[in-house]
């Protein structure tokens, strides 16, 4: 469920008007929804009720600072890929005991950073990371907690482009080398080898692939417990898909989380480890909307495009994985108004600048706003300024109150760190 509805005609983001976000911020906005964003935090940590279970929300989805906040405020550790990342969830008030790195390619100053700002956990993802984190947590006078991620022979996603965890993906040591790796891990000097982790893919909805990699973690476990090797955590990874297309109400799958809840506890049953979880799109995704207007109907013989302001580079999703994101008109439609198809565009100069062919609209004219839902996830978080175009606005709403919590980009920033070569 989320909290972006009509009320009076209006599309509203919990009780603010999204035409009043229009006129104070501008467009392309991306506008999130707080109370969203806490009931999914809710609902993920009871639907698991794993008393002790870590929550470490995977900062990649949405790394807005006021995204971070509210989550921190709930308890949420953060899952970080890079330095920016940890330095991000630090900024936010999320302690780095509450804070796991992961990664397939962290450099050495990642990794001095990482340690020396005392994390909870770095997840280890090949035997060269695991020399070189040593070498530095020892240099550092420093035992890192560590898991090593492996890959279970085992891919799930709503993409190819987003499924990790098969054999031809680049994350994690093999499952044939884990027992050997942790043996070795666990005589290493900067090293304090706690457990395992894994990641599949994302987007995904239905949980068999998703259970019998976690089997296959839990069998691992076993070996190496029967060698005589600790092991205390396990980390599950993130990767619960959520319904892009479908309209209100919009629930989760049904009971998709409280399944992967239940899926867990019978899976992790007398395994006696600290289990934490590495959530993105399921907290974030439809908390957020891309707020759009429309520039020009561009109608022809065959084909009526509706150009926004928005573009690919505020949110590729659609260019990338072609990614279906609903579009609502911010005026409520006529029950029976008639629809029309439209190709809906961005100005970007290329005809990857497509969120969505013979989608079928209410009339449209320029100057309206649409807003893509379920856009809080992997929207605003992998925008660019390709096309010198500014970083797209973010706003948290929260009741009747709302702040940019990242202001559109100006022009002197946008511009003002290019350097001119000496030579010219
Ligand atoms: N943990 C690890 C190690 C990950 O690589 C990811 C996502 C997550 C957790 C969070 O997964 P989630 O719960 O959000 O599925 N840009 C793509 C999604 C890429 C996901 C990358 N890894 C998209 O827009 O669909």
């Amino acid at each position: 469920m989320h909290h972006f509805a009509y009320r009076d005609g209006i599309l509203h983001a919990e009780d603010v008007p999204l035409p009043a976000i229009a006129a104070a911020i501008g467009t392309p906005t991306y506008v999130y929804s707080s109370a969203t964003l806490e009931r999914h935090y809710r609902v993920f940590r009871d639907a698991l009720a794993i008393p002790d279970a870590r929550i470490f929300y995977a900062v990649k989805a949405n790394g807005n600072l006021g995204v971070l906040m509210t989550l921190a405020r709930l308890g949420a550790g953060a899952d970080t890929v890079s330095e920016g990342e940890i330095r991000k969830a630090i900024a936010a008030g999320i302690p780095p005991e509450r804070i796991v790195f992961s990664g397939v390619g962290k450099t050495a100053e990642e990794l001095a950073y990482a340690v020396g700002a005392g994390i909870h956990q770095i997840n280890v993802e090949s035997e060269g990371e695991l020399e070189a984190l040593s070498a530095i947590a020892a240099g550092l006078g420093r035992r890192q907690a560590v898991v090593l991620r492996v890959n279970p022979e085992i891919g799930a996603g709503g993409h190819a482009k987003i499924t990790t965890g098969g054999a031809a993906n680049k994350f994690g040591i093999s499952f044939a080398e884990a027992e050997r790796l942790y043996a070795h891990a666990a005589n290493m000097p900067g090293i304090a080898i706690e457990g395992l982790a894994v990641h599949i893919g994302s987007q995904i909805d239905e949980l068999s692939a998703l259970e019998a990699a976690f089997r296959r973690l839990a069998e691992i476990v076993r070996g190496l417990r029967a060698q005589g090797l600790a092991v205390t955590r396990l980390d599950l990874g993130g990767g619960l898909g959520i319904p892009y297309a479908m309209s209100p109400p919009y629930e989760h799958g049904p009971g998709l989380i409280e399944a992967y809840g239940a899926m867990v506890r019978d899976v992790t049953a007398g395994l006696d480890v600290e289990l934490g979880f590495e959530p993105g799109r399921i907290i974030a995704g439809n908390a957020g909307i891309l707020l759009a207007r429309v520039l020009y109907v561009n109608a022809r013989a065959d084909r009526r495009f509706l150009v926004i302001d928005a573009a690919m580079n505020d949110l590729v999703r659609p260019a990338m994985y072609d990614a279906y994101h609903e579009i609502w008109p911010v005026s409520e439609p006529e029950p029976d108004a008639v629809r029309l198809a439209y190709d809906i565009v961005g100005p970007i100069c290329e005809s990857s600048d497509t969120f969505a062919t013979g989608r079928e609209l209410p009339a449209l004219a320029p100057g309206d706003l649409i807003a893509f839902k379920t856009a809080g996830a992997y929207g605003a978080s992998m925008s660019s300024t390709y096309n010198q175009r500014r970083l797209v606005a973010e706003v948290l709403v929260k009741e009747r109150q709302f702040a940019a919590t990242r202001p559109r980009q100006t022009y002197e920033e946008l511009l003002g760190t290019d350097r001119a070569p000496d030579w010219f």
